[in-house]
């Protein structure tokens, strides 16, 4: 192994990272922890200062904290790329959202390679450049190599190419890295994965190391079955909701199956995030472009499409029409914990309830801001009382701790209507999506 790389190898690693979005910063303030010195690369460059000092441009548990610790002195954050060559490896972690025909938009990926290329024309040491990103599987191969040999002038022996996909949820991203089930790295060469698995020689967790493209596919596969999953409840729950029967108790019967297991059997208004419906929906194209007929992942995402409507339909049949009723909505991030309201099912509740004629009250801890952006037009109120008061019903769309405690507060309503798409209140007369 290159002199340089051979005295860093033994300990610290000098980790450059493309991108200090949320995979990006998550993933360097643990770098970071773990005793590498990281240099972060974002254009953004009031996101880089906010970065060096201290502060998190975005919200997620425990990120402050590290940020504190580690910004401006293992971890620094640059909106220019000169860095990079100072570094053994890059990480690339910009995003890769959902394109308008449902596939996955690479141009920052591409961008990013262009970018890394140039800037590792001049280093003489082999260096490794690490996708971490979601990307279709094949796009290592097909775009990323190409373009960083183009760009750089290398040769393929003098830098290594790796794959390894992060599968952090938000909210928990910090401890879902820190503590993860396995640590995937796929390889062209067995010295960048090598070098890969070294960055993570003080995490104790399963490695599985296989080809790029493989562990391209294994981020994707894993978010479809997550999918699916919740799907699968969904369809379970609807079914179960008319046989008066509770979804609940037939998953936990299920779950405790070790084939099964109990978890994303949570039936209710649907899946969203940044991740579960770009990735199924990118899997899906990409399956329709090799020619496949990908059926189970179209029906997983139609289920999650008609399922916040459910909501609707069924506040319909306890209210009736809906023009110029009061709706109070809980809840507009894609989950509790998260300020995130990307994909949040309470976008899709909230226009077919403006569709219908609806006045809409909205109440979420931390998503309000975001959700300003898309809907502009209802109301928002500072607590969930506030939003409930004079409702002709209420929507619980996220399982936010502090609304499981509501109960006086629904008595501030026209009318006691409580329909939660979370399993989440304690209130006796709430009624449930699915049960
Ligand atoms: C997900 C994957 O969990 C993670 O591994 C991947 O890296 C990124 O995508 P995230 O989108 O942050 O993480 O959130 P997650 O906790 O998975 O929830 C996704 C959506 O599914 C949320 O809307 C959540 O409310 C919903 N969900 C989750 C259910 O409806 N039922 C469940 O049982 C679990």
């Amino acid at each position: 192994m290159d002199d340089g790389i051979k005295q860093n190898y033994e300990g610290k690693l000098r980790i450059s990272i493309l991108g200090g979005g949320y995979v990006g910063l998550v993933t360097a303030v643990c770098l970071a922890e773990l005793g590498h010195r990281v240099d972060l690369v974002d254009i953004d460059k009031e996101r880089c200062e906010l970065i060096n000092a201290g502060e998190p441009p975005i919200y997620e548990s425990g990120l402050r904290e590290l940020l504190s610790i580690h910004a401006c002195r293992s971890l620094h954050a640059y909106a220019s790329y000169d860095v990079i060559k100072g570094s053994d490896m890059t990480f690339i972690c910009v995003g890769t959202p959902q394109g308008a025909d449902g596939s996955s938009d690479l141009s920052m990926v591409s961008s990013a390679c262009t970018s890394l290329g140039d800037s590792l024309k001049d280093k003489e040491e082999y260096h490794a450049v690490v996708v971490k990103s979601t990307v279709p599987p094949g796009t290592t191969e097909q775009l990323v190599i190409p373009s960083v040999l183009e760009h750089s002038g290398k040769e393929i022996s003098e830098i290594g190419f790796a794959v390894n996909p992060e599968f952090l949820r938000e909210g928990m991203a910090i401890y879902d890295f820190m503590n993860p089930d396995r640590i995937v790295i796929g390889s062209l060469e067995e010295r960048a994965g090598d070098l890969v698995e070294s960055v993570y020689r003080k995490i104790n967790a399963p490695i599985v190391r296989t080809a790029l493209t493989s562990a391209e596919m294994i981020k994707y596969a894993s978010n479809a079955f997550l999918a699916t999953k919740i799907s699968y409840a969904n369809e379970i729950g609807n079914i179960c909701k008319r046989l008066g029967i509770d979804v609940y108790d037939v998953m936990k019967g299920i779950g405790l199956d070790h084939r099964i297991g109990p978890a994303f059997l949570n039936a209710g208004a649907g899946f969203g995030g940044s991740c579960l419906p770009k990735d199924l929906s990118a899997l899906i194209a990409l399956a329709e472009d090799l020619g496949e007929d990908p059926v189970l992942l179209r029906s997983v995402m139609s289920i999650n499409e008609r399922q916040p409507l459910r909501m609707v339909d069924l506040l319909s049949r306890r209210v009736g029409d809906l023009r110029g009723k009061k709706i109070a909505i809980l809840g507009l991030s894609f989950k509790d914990n998260t300020d995130d309201v990307r994909e949040s099912r309470s976008i899709d509740v909230i226009n077919e309830l403006i569709l219908r004629g609806a006045l809409v009250a909205a109440y979420d801890p931390r998503g309000s801001t975001s959700m300003k952006r898309i809907l502009p037009d209802i109301s928002y109120h500072p607590t969930a009382a506030e939003a409930l008061r004079n409702a002709d019903a209420c929507l619980v769309m996220t399982e936010w701790p502090e609304f499981g405690l509501l109960d006086d507060e629904f008595n501030l309503m026209r009318s006691r209507v409580i329909i939660e798409g979370r399993r989440v209140l304690s209130c006796k007369d709430r009624e449930g999506i699915c049960w």
